[in-house]
C-alpha cells in the first residue's frame, strides 16, 4: 500500500501513505489544502498523526503499551525510574557506566536557586501544587539559561528531571506549613524524593522499602503514553521554539485537567463521596450511565485504550502488595473493586469498551503512602517529566516539524458590515 486516493467532487486526488514499524497506516495530508483547497475535520485529534515518533508505540485495542519497544511490563517490574528516564530521553536502556554518570548527574543538580524559596512564600497556603508546580518549572527558565547550544540543552533536560522533585516536595512542604527538607546526595532519585516530602527537621526519617518500590513503579508507569494531551501541548508549544522550561510548564497545565492527569485525585474524590453517601456504589453506576448526570465514573475510559489499559492491570497487581505491606486496609478500595467489577459486566461499560486506566487504582496506593489527595497530580507531573523531555527533543530535532497551527471550519457570520451604535 504506497496511497490512498480520495474523490472531491468527482475529482480523484492521490496522497502518499506512510507505515510505521508496527504497521501503524498513516495516509500523508500535508499537500491536502494545496491540491483540493479542503482541510480535515477532526476535533480531539482522535484521527490525526500530528508527528513520527520512535520514544512509545501503544495499541489500544490489544492493551499494549511498549517504551522504546520494551514493554511496560518488563520495563515496570525489573527497571528503575531512573533507568526509564534514560531509556525515553536516549533511546537505549544505559550500561552499567551510563546510568552511574546519569544517576551522578541527577543527584548533583537538584537543589533549586535559593531566590525561588521566595516564590513558594509568596503563594497561599491552599494553592494547589499543580499551579505551583507548572510556575516554578516556567520560572526555572528565569534562572537557567536556555540556547540552542545541545550541550546547555542536554544540561537543562538533566535539570529539569533533577529539580523537578525538589520543586514537587517543596511545593508539598508549603501546603502544610512545614520547613523545606532539602535533598540528599546518598538516596536514590525516588528515596529522596521521600524523604524531602516526609522527613522533618527534628528527626531522622527512615525510607520504607515498600515506599521507595511502589513510588519507582507508579512513576514509571507514567512515564510516557505517546501523544496525550500535556504531551501534544509540551509538543506544540516547542513548535513556536519556546524553551524546554516554558514548553514543560505548558504541559503540567495540560495534564492538570480532570480529563487528564487530573482524573487520578478525581477518583479518590468520587470513591470518598461514595462512602460518605452509605457505599451505594449501585446508585452512582446508574449515575454514570444516566446522560442527563454530568456524573462520570472517574478513572474509567480512555481515549486510545478500548481494551485493559496495561497499567491499570500492573496497578491493580500491586495495591493489595502495598496496602498489605503497609497494613493498611482502605474501605475505598473495596469500593472501587465493587464498581469495577460491576462495570466489567454492565453492557453500557461493554458496549463502549470502557476500562478502568491507570488512575483508577494509583491513588489508592498514593493514599496508602501517606500522600495527600492534591498531590497526585504532581506525582503524575514527576512521573510524565521523562516522556515530556523525550518529546521535546524529538520535536526539536525533527526537519518535519513547523510551527503548530491547525486550521478550522468557519461557522460564523458572513461578512456584514458596522452599523453605527445609534441606528442598531
Ligand atoms: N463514565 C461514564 N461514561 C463514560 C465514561 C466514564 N468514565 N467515559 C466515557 N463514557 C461514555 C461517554 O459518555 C460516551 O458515551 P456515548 O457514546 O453514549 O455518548 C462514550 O463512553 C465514549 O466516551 P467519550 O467521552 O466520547 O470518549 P473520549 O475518548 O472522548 O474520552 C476520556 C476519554 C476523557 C478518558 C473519558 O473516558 C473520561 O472522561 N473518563 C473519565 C476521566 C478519566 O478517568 N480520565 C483519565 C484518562 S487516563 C489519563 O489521562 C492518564
Amino acid at each position: 500500500m504506497s496511497s490512498a486516493k480520495l474523490i472531491l467532487n468527482d475529482k480523484e486526488f492521490e496522497f502518499p501513505v506512510i507505515v510505521g514499524s508496527e504497521q501503524e497506516v498513516g495516509i500523508d495530508l500535508t499537500s491536502l489544502r494545496a491540491k483540493t483547497g479542503a482541510i480535515t475535520y477532526d476535533p480531539g485529534y482522535g484521527n490525526t498523526g500530528a508527528c513520527q515518533s520512535a520514544i512509545t508505540y501503544i495499541d489500544g485495542d490489544q492493551g499494549i503499551l511498549r517504551y522504546r519497544g520494551y514493554p511496560i511490563e518488563e520495563i515496570a517490574n525489573n527497571a528503575s525510574f531512573v533507568e526509564t528516564c534514560y531509556l525515553l530521553i536516549y533511546g537505549e536502556l544505559p550500561n552499567a557506566q551510563q546510568l552511574a554518570d546519569f544517576q551522578h548527574q541527577l543527584t548533583y543538580h537538584t537543589l533549586i536557586h535559593e531566590d525561588m524559596k521566595k516564590f513558594f512564600e509568596g503563594y497561599p497556603a491552599k494553592a494547589h501544587p499543580m499551579a505551583i508546580m507548572a510556575s516554578m518549572v516556567t520560572s526555572l527558565s528565569t534562572y537557567y539559561e536556555e540556547s540552542d547550544d545541545p550541550a546547555v540543552t542536554k544540561l537543562n533536560m538533566i535539570r529539569l528531571l533533577a529539580k523537578a522533585k525538589t520543586i514537587a516536595a517543596f511545593s508539598y512542604k508549603k501546603s502544610i506549613g512545614q520547613p523545606y527538607i532539602y535533598p540528599r546526595n546518598d538516596l536514590s532519585y525516588t528515596g529522596d524524593f521521600l524523604h524531602m516530602l516526609f522527613a522533618v527537621p527534628a528527626e531522622p526519617y527512615q525510607i520504607s522499602p515498600v515506599l521507595e518500590r511502589a513510588l519507582n513503579l507508579l512513576l514509571i508507569l507514567h512515564a510516557d503514553h505517546e501523544q496525550n494531551c500535556s504531551t501534544s501541548t509540551v509538543r506544540m508549544v516547542g513548535s513556536s521554539r519556546a524553551s524546554l522550561f516554558a514548553s514543560i510548564g505548558a504541559g503540567i497545565c495540560a495534564l492538570w485537567g480532570p480529563l487528564h492527569g487530573g482524573a487520578n485525585q478525581e477518583v479518590i474524590e468520587m470513591l470518598e463521596m461514595i462512602r460518605a453517601d452509605g457505599g451505594d456504589y449501585h446508585k452512582y453506576m446508574n449515575l454514570a450511565k444516566d446522560k442527563t448526570s454530568s456524573f462520570k465514573l472517574m478513572g474509567f475510559g480512555h481515549r486510545v485504550y478500548k481494551n485493559f489499559d496495561p497499567r491499570a492491570k500492573i496497578c491493580k497487581a500491586i495495591t493489595d502488595e502495598v496496602l498489605g505491606a503497609l497494613g493498611i486496609h482502605d474501605p475505598l478500595l473495596e469500593i472501587a473493586k465493587n464498581l469495577e467489577e460491576i462495570a466489567l459486566s454492565d453492557s453500557y461499560f461493554v458496549e463502549r469498551k470502557l476500562y478502568p486506566n491507570v488512575d483508577f487504582y494509583s491513588g489508592i496506593i498514593y493514599r496508602a503512602m501517606g500522600i495527600p489527595t492534591n498531590m497526585f497530580t504532581v506525582l503524575f507531573a514527576l512521573g510524565r517529566m521523562p516522556g515530556w523531555i523525550a518529546h521535546w527533543q524529538e520535536m526539536r530535532g525533527d526537519s518535519a516539524t513547523k510551527i503548530n497551527r491547525p486550521r478550522q471550519v468557519y461557522t460564523g457570520a458572513p461578512e456584514r458590515h458596522y452599523v453605527p451604535v445609534a441606528q442598531r
